[in-house]
């Protein structure tokens, strides 16, 4: 378990894109003036979108381009150092395309969280609104979980469903997603602040005083006991 030791919670983001899930953690952050900060949100990619919005938002941000090296261990050490100058708590991948060597991921033990968009271990990999549809599966979701050497695969923080309609073509079912997405991902972040997600002896994820973790097509959590 990370010890906050009073400390505001230090995160740095990692994205690759238009970053919609870093945007509404930031938001989230400042809006309830939760006890985190965002240190820096990199990428590798020079024009991800997400990037300017953090730049206008006066965040620190960075570009880590990955084509410039010639192995994924090159990257990764250089990714490395620029997310170590923050000494972060956490490091929050959201939408971040890289697949990260087992020596990144060992690095960052019990300190690196992944956002995947399907309820694993259902669904690893790409494409995965497709991949739900193609299946035929009633229902969808997300996961929020640690991350571990296997890709899209680790201890579970949290998981959201939405319903799988007939009419659904894949953009349609990950827009629906999106929404739960932003909304687990927030609340992953304030437990996260609150220094209340430990892992147990089997590697199962446990939130101190949240006796389920499973968000609804709403965004609300299931027997939520009082918290959002
Ligand atoms: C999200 O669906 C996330 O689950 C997946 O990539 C997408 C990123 O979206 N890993 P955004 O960049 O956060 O808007």
């Amino acid at each position: 378990m990370v010890n906050l030791q009073n400390d505001a919670c230090r995160l740095v983001i990692l994205i690759s894109g238009r970053g919609s899930n870093m945007q509404t953690i930031v938001d989230t952050i400042v809006r309830e003036s939760l006890p985190a900060q965002v240190c820096a949100v990199i990428s590798n990619r020079a024009d991800a979108a997400g990037l300017d919005w953090a730049a206008g938002r006066g965040l620190t941000t960075h570009v880590v381009p990955h084509r410039v090296f010639d192995s994924r261990q090159e990257f990764d050490a250089a990714l490395a150092e620029v997310i170590d100058q923050y000494q972060p708590h956490y490091v929050l991948l959201a939408g971040f395309m890289r697949v990260l060597t087992p020596g990144f991921v060992e690095r960052y033990e019990g300190r690196l969280i992944n956002i995947h968009p399907s309820l694993l271990p259902s669904f690893p990999g790409l494409h995965t609104h497709q991949q739900a549809l193609v299946d035929g599966v009633q229902w969808h979701g997300c996961t929020v979980h640690f991350v571990t050497a296997k890709l899209d695969h680790g201890p579970i923080v949290a998981q959201g469903i939405v319903p799988v309609l007939a009419s659904d073509e894949p953009d349609a079912l990950s827009a629906r997603l999106l929404n739960v997405e932003h909304r687990m991902y927030a609340q992953v972040v304030r437990w996260l602040a609150q220094g209340r997600v430990s892992l147990d002896e089997n590697q199962i994820v446990r939130v101190e005083g949240v006796p389920t973790r499973a968000f609804l097509p709403d965004g609300s959590l299931l027997n939520p006991s009082g918290e959002e």
